[in-house]
């Protein structure tokens, strides 16, 4: 059944489709929508706004390196709590527009359960039931969800201290740092991830698309609900392809 949320999705992501273009070759299968991907990189200048300016008022080391993009130290602490609204507002857009693919199921744990193998890289492909996202990127997806809502109850006091009192300030303090600490590992894990641990990601946020052995390597389940065919025999397939082309060179 549809609910409020999917015909406000459905609806922004008919009119954005409408303004961009997602070319989907024969070997590839659309994994970004253009509102997917508009949400995604308008909260990355947010959230990188929102740190640059955050780390500048922050530390006394970064103030005089950082403070002069935003036009000093009073408009670096003007702006920051701006930028971190904006970031808070445009990722309450992607948490609605990632509501289903994000929700935890017993494959994420199962996932979750095998993590060394995963960092370790032993196995070729990823097992069957890993679907459109794993349990690691939704682990990073609900962190964002909590530490957004800490930064926005703690720095709301931050913001007014006349108005909440020095104790609730302080409190406000430790949870923004605490939290800005978490974001921080997250994002560069992230980055890692999306860029050079899994060749073939980056694009998905760039152009949309991903190549299907992309998909039945990471994402065997989401390949086979996308295609209707078996990841493991067209990973294996293309193996055998592979090997018949290296031995016919080779002889
Ligand atoms: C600026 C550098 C960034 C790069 C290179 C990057 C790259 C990517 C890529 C390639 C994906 C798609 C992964 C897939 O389809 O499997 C993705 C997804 C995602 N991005 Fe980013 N991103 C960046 C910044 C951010 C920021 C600042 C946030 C939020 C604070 C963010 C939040 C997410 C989330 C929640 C997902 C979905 C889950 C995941 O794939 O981990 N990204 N990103």
């Amino acid at each position: 059944m549809s609910t409020a949320i999917d015909r406000f999705d459905e609806g922004a992501r008919a009119r954005f489709a409408a303004r961009g273009r997602t070319i989907v070759r024969d070997d590839e299968l659309l994994r970004h929508p253009v509102y997917t991907r508009v949400l995604h990189w308008s909260v990355a200048i947010f959230f990188i706004l929102a740190l640059l300016s955050g780390f500048a008022i922050y530390s006394p080391w970064l103030f005089h390196s950082l403070t002069p993009l935003f036009g000093g130290g009073a408009m670096t602490r003007l702006l920051h709590p701006w930028f971190s609204l904006g970031f808070v507002v445009l990722f309450v857009l992607q948490v609605l527009n990632w509501l289903r693919p994000m929700t935890w199921t017993d494959a994420d744990r199962r996932w979750v359960r095998r993590v060394r193998e995963y960092v370790a890289n032993t196995e070729p492909v990823e097992p069957e039931y890993v679907d459109f996202f794993n349990g690691g990127q939704k682990l990073y997806f609900w962190t964002i969800v909590a530490s957004a809502v800490i930064f926005l109850i703690s720095g709301i006091p931050m913001w007014f201290p006349k108005t909440f009192g020095r104790p609730l300030v302080d409190i406000g303090y430790v949870l923004h740092d605490v939290a800005a600490l978490v974001m921080l590992v997250g994002f560069i894990v992230h980055i890692y991830e999306g860029t050079a641990a899994q060749p073939g990601t980056f694009r998905s946020m760039t152009r949309g698309t991903v190549e299907k052995r992309w998909a039945w390597t990471h994402h065997p389940a989401w390949y086979r609900r996308a295609t209707g065919r078996n990841p493991r025999a067209d990973y294996e397939e293309a193996v055998r392809r592979r090997s018949g082309r290296h031995e016919s060179g080779t002889s």
